[in-house]
């Protein structure tokens, strides 16, 4: 394995099992695969719904393969319904219970949006709860305290642009030790990038692969000039999109429930692509994103000030 250094002086894995969509009855096969196969981080959430099974099979992995706690990185994240105040730490409580975990490795504040209790996908404005009413910094305050606490080893943030970004940085004491962007070579991400590698907050790309054809049908695994520089080196279109973000100092954290793909990911760490083809790769730039937040777009929220 291979890693990036964070802000607090752990170090995180490059290459992350992303666990969206990953079903029920699917999901803990997965994680004993990818144990066996050597992964060694694991990217969860509390809305994805399936976070009992993937505690189940740590549980099976600490018991029957003398797998250890500090052997492998865990991240979750904090869902929208529970920024206020009093409901972020139970919200963590209830997220290691389900993962059979005494702390996280980092956890993250999901998006910059609020929602009311109960709230998993918002259908209607009377769902969302402003932000001059819970302020991004109230919420990533409590986060800190679960830090001090012992609860998770790192915090950070999730679908951040700089402005967000920046409203934490002055607000709040810890700076955030990774934000977790969409990121693949339709969505470069440079600007954000360096910002926050100017601040010393790591870069996690989710939907590395261009998030599967559940989502879009504009698939990135069959494009032209990923596909052209796969068969010159000999390798799969997703190894190309996965060692393309480890090459720029990217984390990335891609989904699978399959054997042969969880295999065929991890072997991206292999790769080195030279300059030229990281080139080609950056230059299909079209800033299109997948996961569009439009699924949020109530009251004052819009996906341009999601994204601010
Ligand atoms: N922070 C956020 O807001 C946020 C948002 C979205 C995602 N995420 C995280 O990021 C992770 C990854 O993103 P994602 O799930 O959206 O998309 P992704 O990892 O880009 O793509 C996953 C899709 O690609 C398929 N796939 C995996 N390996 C493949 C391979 N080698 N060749 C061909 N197809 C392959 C998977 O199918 P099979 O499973 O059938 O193999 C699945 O349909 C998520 O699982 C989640 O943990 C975070």
């Amino acid at each position: 394995m291979k890693y990036v250094s964070l802000n607090t002086g752990a170090k995180m894995p490059v290459i992350g099992l992303g666990t969206f969509k990953s079903g029920a009855g699917e999901v803990y096969q997965a994680i004993r695969w990818a144990l066996k196969l050597g992964y060694n981080h694991f990217d969860c959430a509390p809305i994805y719904g399936n976070q009992e099974e993937i505690g189940q099979a740590f549980y099976d992995a600490f018991k029957e393969d003398n797998l250890k706690r500090e052997q492998i990185f865990v991240t979750s994240k904090l869902w929208n319904d529970s920024h206020n105040p009093q409901d972020v730490l139970l919200a963590l409580e209830e997220t290691l219970k389900q993962l059979n975990l005494e702390y996280l490795d980092l956890w993250l504040m999901h998006w910059p949006i609020a929602q009311k209790k109960g709230i998993s996908i918002p259908q209607s404005a009377d769902d969302m709860i402003s932000l001059s009413q819970i302020p991004l910094s109230i919420t990533y305050k409590q986060m800190e305290e679960a830090q001090k606490q012992g609860l998770t080893k790192a915090i950070g943030v999730s679908n951040f642009g700089q402005k967000n970004l920046e409203k934490i940085i002055s607000e709040c004491e810890i700076v955030p030790a990774v934000n977790q962007i969409e990121s693949h070579p339709y969505l470069v991400q440079t600007e954000l990038i360096d910002f926050c590698k100017k601040n010393m907050i790591a870069v996690t790309a989710y939907s590395p692969l261009g998030a599967g054809e559940h989502i879009s049908q504009e698939s990135l695994l069959e494009d032209n000039t990923i596909v052209e520089i796969a068969q010159k080196l000999n390798i799969t279109p997703a190894q190309v999109l996965l060692s393309w973000q480890i090459n720029r100092g990217v984390v990335v954290i891609p989904k699978s429930v399959h054997e042969t793909r969880l295999k065929e990911n991890l072997q991206a760490l292999n790769v080195a692509l030279d300059s030229e083809d990281m080139q080609k790769i950056s230059s299909l730039n079209k800033n299109h994103r997948y996961i569009d937040a439009k699924v949020f777009a109530y009251k004052d929220y819009t996906p341009d000030l999601i994204f601010a």
